[in-house]
């Protein structure tokens, strides 16, 4: 898989200010408490993890690709953390117990589904979720339209593209080309993400528009 050839990568990138305003922003809304059981969805090398176990009961970091939870245990192990765990699993098979988590929290990770996929994986948070359990996802969240506010972040992202020079200019060429093919990244709107939360059973939904391409959305099992 990609992701396991670049965890190196991802950590710095994680760790730069934009991220960690990001993770901010995810702790501001999840509110986590001493008692919460939390799952870190699509946990990559632990930006957000690492942000919140020392705050809460315990944190299951999940992770698609190996490499990234490897990363990600051996730091807690390193750090002395004892109240992380990490696994290997997608997104739509999460593997744990129905009920057992009390706050789910994702960065940056479902755009990775297409829409079928990403209701799926909330149906299956839905399962995961305790009665009153809340989930906090942040992620790209805007649409491939030129209607905009999708405009000018799609004219934004190719302008820093293009001021790479050539590489950039390939790389705005390929992903035409993966859009075109579809095998692109699957962000969605704020309101695409409302309406996907509510089929999946969710409830008090909160959409939020944060800087550049990035949104934010809350809910609760009932
Ligand atoms: C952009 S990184 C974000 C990592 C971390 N949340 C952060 O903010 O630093 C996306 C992560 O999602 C994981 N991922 C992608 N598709 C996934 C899936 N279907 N199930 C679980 N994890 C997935 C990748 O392996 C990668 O670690």
């Amino acid at each position: 898989m990609e992701w396991n050839e670049r965890v190196t990568e991802w950590e710095q990138v994680a760790a730069s200010p934009a991220f960690q305003r990001l993770a901010d922003r995810v702790l501001e809304a999840a509110d986590p408490q001493p008692d919460d059981q939390v799952v870190d969805l699509g946990a990559g090398t632990g930006l957000l993890t690492f942000r919140i176990a020392p705050l809460v009961a315990n944190v299951m970091a999940i992770d698609a690709a190996p490499a990234m939870v490897d990363r990600l245990l051996e730091i807690s192990r390193d750090d002395g953390i004892d109240n992380i765990d990490g696994t290997v699993a997608d997104l739509r098979d999460l593997r744990l117990p129905a009920g057992s988590r009390t706050l789910a929290v994702s960065n940056y990770a479902y755009h990775h589904l297409d829409h079928d996929g990403k209701l799926m994986a909330l149906r299956e948070l839905h399962r995961v979720l305790a009665p009153n359990g809340r989930v906090v996802i942040c992620d790209m969240m805007f649409a491939l339209s030129v209607r905009g506010r999708d405009r000018r972040i799609i004219l934004d992202k190719m302008r820093l593209m293009a001021r790479r020079g050539p590489a950039g200019i390939v790389r705005i060429l390929r992903n035409a080309g993966r859009v075109a093919t579809g095998s692109w990244e699957h962000p969605e709107r704020p309101q695409a993400w409302a309406e996907m939360l509510e089929q999946a059973g969710l409830t008090d939904i909160k959409t939020f528009e944060l800087t550049n391409e990035s949104g934010l959305v809350t809910a609760r099992r009932p």
